[in-house]
């Protein structure tokens, strides 16, 4: 193990992890849809309540000043934390699905009827249902990467998806239903050779390790914040500088402007023009903790621990009998789906919770893809974070046997 990875002493850090729950120790594996929190960030919460809760930018009294200087210090953590060349470029937004609404209603004020955007079969609905919101008002047409019987992408298609009326490519960094990792530097690189902008849908692409957003090479990446064991209701869109310039504003409201008549307005420059409003503050500030102690985990040795609990979890569920993994892509974060010939996915749900385990059941906002791969009913779904334990997977193996048993 190494010096900076020492599990014990990581789990001791998040407190909801240390509880029972039906009588048993909770086992949290639900961590694609949202991860617990560290306490270094429920402090931040919690101190800028209890010192500095004012609002931001335009205040001239001391919490104000305080509050304000906290939450652009956040920004130069999202910063740091994607690798994006300035602030400037990081907006904050309540989320994934926030961002990539931004960038449809803004980008999408250049788009007309025949324009394509060009998504993949492994979307999830945030990256789906705000093109279908185009489609209905602009006749702009969704095309799709096609993805194969294991769960990766088949990039092989993409050449021949692409026209002269591909607008943008958008596509997510890991597959939030499957886990698939997609090559998403190649599609980026593919994109840029033929002068397509490219965005790309990270909710869970920083919970399982650094992201370089330059070394990507795409021009819009989203990030949420309680993935990636901050506070929910606060995520971020970066964005190249040339297209927030650009861009039309999404909000229109307080702070987004430079001057209001009633007759010419003057908007902020970004990414103020893209703030309306009063924002999540405190959830920047969560997010900023968040982000830092992410900066300091050794994500070498959490890789490998992360894919040994894979490893383990898919061995032991292969080997039951009528069970079926869905997605076994060779490049795959810490999630793993499977349905149970015969069985609804809530009823082994239910009967893992009684046992203390947390798992999500259902089409996890992905019916699509759950439906190609014959899954229409949904899988069960166990996603690991860092502080999963091998005893943890064992626990999962065990309920799971028990809960097949009691089901057929
Ligand atoms: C891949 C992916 N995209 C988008 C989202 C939406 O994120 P949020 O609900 O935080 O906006 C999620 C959440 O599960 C996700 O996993």
């Amino acid at each position: 193990m190494s010096q900076r990875f020492n599990l014990r002493a990581l789990r001791a850090e998040f407190p909801a992890l240390d509880q029972s729950v039906n009588g048993q120790p909770l086992v949290y594996l639900d961590n694609a849809a949202t991860t617990q929190k560290p306490l270094c960030v429920i402090e931040a919460v919690t101190h800028f309540y209890r010192h500095d809760n004012a609002n931001i930018h335009r205040g001239v009294h001391a919490l104000s000043a305080r509050a304000t200087e906290q939450y652009e210090a956040a920004r130069h953590s999202v910063q740091r934390a994607l690798n994006a060349a300035a602030a400037e470029e990081i907006v904050f937004v309540r989320g994934v699905t926030e961002a990539i609404n931004l960038v449809a209603s803004s980008f999408g004020q250049r788009l007309k009827a025949g324009d394509e955007i060009l998504i993949s079969a492994l979307e999830h609905h945030a990256n789906i249902v705000p093109w279908h919101l185009l489609r209905e008002r602009l006749g702009i047409v969704l095309t799709v990467i096609p993805v194969n019987d294991d769960g990766s992408l088949d990039l092989g298609a993409l050449p021949q998806l692409v026209t002269p009326h591909t607008r943008l490519i958008a596509v997510n960094h890991v597959s939030n239903a499957l886990g698939t990792l997609n090559p998403v530097a190649e599609i980026c690189a593919f994109a840029r050779t033929l002068g397509i902008p490219t965005l790309i849908d990270g909710a869970q692409g920083l919970p399982h390790g650094p992201v370089d957003v330059q070394a990507i090479g795409c021009d819009f990446y989203a990030l949420s914040g309680h993935k990636v064991f901050a506070p929910s209701g606060v995520g971020a869109l970066y964005a190249r500088r040339p297209w927030l310039d650009e861009l039309p504003p999404y909000q229109g409201g307080g702070d987004m402007i430079e001057s209001v008549r009633f007759d010419a307005v003057r908007y902020a420059p970004p990414p103020a023009k893209f703030e309306a409003g009063t924002p999540n503050i405190e959830g920047a500030i969560g997010l900023k903790a968040a982000l830092d102690w992410h900066r300091q985990q050794d994500w070498c040795a959490i890789a490998a621990h992360e894919s040994s609990l894979l490893a383990q979890a898919q061995e032991g569920l292969a080997a039951l009998p009528g069970l079926r993994l869905i997605g076994q892509a060779e490049h795959k974060a810490p999630v793993i789906s499977f349905v149970i010939d015969g069985t609804h996915p809530h009823d082994i749900g239910t009967l893992l919770d009684a046992q203390g385990i947390a798992v999500r059941t259902g089409q996890h906002c992905a019916m699509p893809v759950l439906e190609q791969l014959g899954a229409p009913q949904g899988t069960v779904r166990a996603s690991f974070a860092l502080y999963n334990t091998h005893d943890e997977v064992e626990a999962l193996l065990r309920a799971v046997h028990r809960a097949h048993r009691m089901l057929s």
